[in-house]
C-alpha cells in the first residue's frame, strides 16, 4: 500500500546521535473524487475513516513508537454541502475544555466516523490530526465549519480549529474571530494549528509565532502555483522566514498537481518532503530532533529529475505577473549582474554571478531567460474573491521573452537544457519594521523543491532607529535548474479582504 518513492530523505543515522523529541507519521491522502461523486456524503466519510484507521493502523506496526499522526485537509469528508445528506455528513465536534472522548460518547450528536477515529487515536496511543466538516448548533442557528480536530492518546478531543482563511468554500462558516488553537503534548512539545490558505495571512498563523508558538500542525489541500507558492515552496518559506517547525500534509488532488508533505525545522533544516501528488495513499515516518542548533546539515542542490519530469503531467496555475516592474537579466553580457529594481517607493537590490557553459552544446534544446521582477501592491486570488498585499522581489525563470511567460514552464522536462549556473545570488530590500509586514526566503528548483536552508542565507539587520529592516536572501553554493529564487514579502495591514 505505502511506497516510499520520490522523498529527498537526509539520512535520520546523524539524527540519531541527538535526543529525538517525538516520531511523527504524515500521511498523504489521495483525495478520491470517484468516491466522492459515487457514494452518499455519509458513506464517504465512513469509508474513509475506515480507511484512515487502517493507515495508522499500518504505521503503527511498521514503527512501534508513534507519537503524531497527521492527515491532510478535505480528505475525509466532501465539502459541505447545505443538503439533507451533506448535513449528514457532518458531526459535531465538542470544545477542548469538555474532556469528552467520543469514542466512549453516546451522544448522537457525533458521527460514527468521529468516533471511530477517536477510538482509532485511542487505540494506537497516538496523537491524531484530522481535517473534517464540523456542524454547530449554537445560538439555535445550524452553522458549518471547516475544522481540523486533535486528540490525543486515549482519544479525547483536545483541539479544535475552525479555519479562519476559506478559499472558495461554499456553505461554510467563517468563525466570528479567529481562533488561536494550541494544545499540548506529553511529549514536551506544544503546537499550533492552521489549515492551507491560512499560511498566506496574519491571522491566526502569525499571531500564534508572536505568542512564541514554536511547533505548527499544518493539515493542507493545496493547489500549486508558479512562480512563487508551489506546495513545498510555500511551507519552507514561512517556516524558515519565522524559525519554526512545521508538520504539513497535504491531500494528494493530481488534477492540480495538488500533493506534498514536509518536515521543516525552521531556518536551520528541511528534514524530508515528498512532492508529487499521487494517487495512493502515502506516508512519511521521521523521528524529530529535540534541537535543531548544533546540526550541520550538509548543502546540496542536486535536484530528483525523475520527479521534474513527473511535474509535466500537472497543469498548474501561474500568477499573472503583468504588474509586477521588471527587467531580464542580460546572459550575453558581463558575469556580474548588480541592479537596483523599485516599484513605488519600494526597491530590491539584486547581485547576481552567472556562469554559462556553451549554449551551441545541447542544440534544438530549450532554455529558460530569467527576469527580475519586484512588486509593491494588491493581488487577487480565488476568481478575484481575496486580495491581499505583496512586497516582493526575486529572479524568476521564464520560457518566453516577455513577463507574460513568467512563472510557466517548458511542457517537456526532457526538451530543457541548462545552460546558466548561478554562482551566487543575493537579494535585498528594505521593509517597514513592522509586525504588519512579513518576509520569507522563497526559492524553487525544477524538481519542485525549495532550495535546502543550508545553501541560503537568510539575514536580517534592523536600522538605528529600528523602524526598517533590510532582509537579504543568498545563496552559499552554486544553484543551477533554477525556477524561483525571491524575497516574498506581505503587508498584513495592506489586505483588503
Ligand atoms: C536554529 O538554530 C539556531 C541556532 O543556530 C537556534 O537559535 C534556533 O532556535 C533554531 N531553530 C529552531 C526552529 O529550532
Ligand atoms: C493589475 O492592476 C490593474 C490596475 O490596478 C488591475 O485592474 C488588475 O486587476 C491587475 N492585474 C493583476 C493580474 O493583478
Amino acid at each position: 500500500m505505502f511506497k516510499c518513492a520520490f522523498v529527498l530523505l537526509i539520512s535520520s543515522l546523524w539524527l540519531e546521535k541527538g535526543v529525538i523529541a517525538y516520531d511523527v507519521a504524515l500521511v498523504e491522502y489521495f483525495y478520491d473524487t470517484e468516491i466522492f461523486l459515487n457514494l452518499s456524503p455519509l458513506d464517504a466519510a465512513n469509508r474513509n475513516a475506515k480507511k484512515y484507521n487502517e493507515i495508522v493502523g499500518a504505521i503503527k506496526h511498521d514503527h512501534e513508537k508513534l507519537d503524531l499522526v497527521v492527515f491532510p485537509e478535505a480528505t475525509l469528508v466532501a465539502e459541505p454541502l447545505d443538503t439533507p445528506s451533506g448535513r449528514l455528513a457532518m458531526t459535531f465536534v465538542p470544545k477542548a475544555e469538555s474532556n469528552i472522548i467520543p469514542c466512549d460518547a453516546s451522544n448522537k450528536k457525533y458521527s460514527d466516523f468521529f468516533k471511530l477515529l477517536s477510538c482509532t487515536a485511542r487505540k494506537y496511543r497516538t496523537y491524531l490530526v484530522v481535517n473534517l466538516k464540523e456542524k454547530d448548533d449554537e445560538g439555535g442557528v445550524l452553522k458549518f465549519y471547516n475544522t481540523d480536530v486533535v486528540f490525543d492518546r486515549d482519544g479525547k478531543v483536545i483541539a479544535r480549529y475552525r479555519k479562519n482563511n476559506l478559499y472558495l468554500e461554499p456553505d461554510t462558516n467563517r468563525p466570528k474571530v479567529p481562533e488561536l488553537v494550541t494544545f499540548e503534548t506529553d511529549f514536551g512539545k506544544t503546537f499550533g494549528i492552521f489549515t492551507c490558505f491560512d499560511i498566506i495571512f496574519e491571522s491566526p498563523p502569525i499571531k500564534l509565532v508572536r505568542k512564541g508558538v514554536k511547533n505548527f500542525i499544518f493539515p493542507t489541500l493545496w493547489i500549486p502555483e508558479l512562480p512563487f507558492l508551489t506546495t513545498n515552496q510555500v511551507q519552507q518559506m514561512w517556516a524558515q522566514g519565522n524559525d519554526v517547525n512545521l508538520l504539513a500534509s497535504g491531500a494528494a488532488l493530481p488534477r492540480f498537481g495538488s500533493g506534498g508533505l514536509g518536515i521543516y525545522l525552521g531556518n536551520n533544516l528541511t528534514l524530508a518532503k515528498a512532492v508529487t501528488p499521487r494517487t495512493d495513499n502515502f506516508y512519511l515516518y521521521e523521528k524529530i530532533p529535540d534541537k535543531t542548533n548544533n546540526l550541520n546539515p550538509a548543502c546540496s542542490t542536486k535536484i530528483n529529475d525523475k520527479t521534474a519530469k513527473e511535474m509535466d503531467k500537472y497543469t498548474l496555475y501561474i500568477e499573472d505577473l503583468t504588474n509586477y516592474s521588471y527587467e531580464k537579466l542580460d546572459l550575453e553580457g558581463p558575469k556580474t549582474i548588480n541592479k537596483k529594481l523599485c516599484q513605488k517607493d519600494f526597491c530590491c537590490d539584486f547581485k547576481i554571478e552567472v556562469d554559462k557553459v556553451s549554449a551551441n552544446t545541447k542544440m534544438n534544446k530549450k532554455t529558460y531567460e530569467y527576469f527580475m521582477v519586484i512588486r509593491n501592491g494588491l493581488r487577487t486570488y480565488g476568481n478575484n474573491v481575496y486580495r491581499n498585499a505583496l512586497e516582493t522581489c526575486g529572479i524568476v525563470a521564464c520560457p518566453g521573452p516577455t513577463i507574460k511567460d513568467c512563472g510557466k514552464r517548458f511542457p517537456d522536462y526532457d526538451e530543457i537544457s541548462w545552460p546558466i549556473s548561478f554562482q551566487k545570488i543575493s537579494i535585498s530590500g528594505v521593509f517597514s519594521n513592522s509586525e504588519k509586514n512579513m518576509q520569507f526566503p522563497n526559492s524553487l528548483l525544477a524538481d519542485f523543491s525549495p532550495i535546502s536552508p543550508a545553501c541560503t542565507a537568510w539575514v536580517s539587520e534592523t536600522d538605528k532607529l529600528r523602524s526598517t529592516v533590510k532582509k537579504t536572501f543568498s545563496t552559499k553554493n552554486p544553484v543551477s535548474k533554477l525556477l524561483t529564487f525571491a524575497i516574498f514579502g506581505r503587508n498584513y495591514a495592506m489586505d483588503a479582504n
